[in-house]
């Protein structure tokens, strides 16, 4: 049996700002507003493990430890199939340059991985996300969502972030860059695990 959130504020345990966004947009129809690690002060735990559900207990248990709040976490990224799912929880990682990240770097980086094995097109690709909400005393839920498409060259679109302007979700001619947000996040990979999220977690 899912343990149920009965509360009407929930800390999200994310300094990214796109995350955070797009959290407080799926999350507003059932009246919960959403508080980011940022305003209370979190440190961000280093992640540390090599599964996304690992990294994503870390985040969760890590803010509700030291709020004693129940405590969301995402952990997300993209897996890109002719590189054998890389960059997958090392999604990030491929944007850092030392001084902040840099997506176009990162999805430069997968073009070329792509165009020096030549791979095949379509170059299929999903986005993937786990939620986890854990509570003080150490219980958690785990929902996830994945987002099948390809990848496109050049990039396209101005919305959304990270790796957004090269992925175009299936069923669709659009990037996630190139959509507003209530499109994309209804079918998104975040959106997807916020569904089960709130079936599990929420009463009615
Ligand atoms: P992490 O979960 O903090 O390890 O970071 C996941 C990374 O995946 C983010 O920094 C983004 O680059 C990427 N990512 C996750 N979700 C999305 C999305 O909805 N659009 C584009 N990029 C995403």
């Amino acid at each position: 049996m899912t343990r149920k959130f009965d509360g009407d504020r929930l800390l999200v345990a994310t300094h990214n700002k796109g995350k955070l966004e797009e959290m407080v947009h799926l999350l507003e129809p059932f009246g919960v507003s959403v508080v980011g690690a940022g305003e209370m002060n979190l440190p961000e735990p280093e992640e540390t493990e090599d599964t996304f559900v690992g990294n994503a207990r870390i985040k969760a248990h890590a803010a509700a430890k030291a709020t004693g709040l129940p405590a969301l976490s995402d952990d997300s990224g993209i897996t890109i199939d002719a590189l054998d799912g890389a960059p997958g929880v090392y999604t990030a990682d491929w944007a850092e340059t030392g001084e902040g990240r840099d997506f176009l770097m990162a999805m430069t980086r997968a073009h070329e991985e792509l165009e020096s094995k030549d791979a095949a097109h379509p170059r299929t690709a999903q986005f993937r996300c786990t939620l986890v909400l854990a509570w003080p005393d150490g219980h958690d839920e785990v929902f996830e969502g994945v987002s099948p498409g390809h990848l496109v060259w050049p990039i396209r679109g101005k919305d959304g972030f990270g790796y957004d302007p090269m992925f175009v979700p299936d069923g669709h001619d659009i990037t996630f860059a190139e959509m507003d947000r209530w499109e994309k996040n209804k079918i998104s990979h975040r959106g997807r695990a916020v569904e089960m999220f709130v079936k599990g977690c929420f009463d009615g």
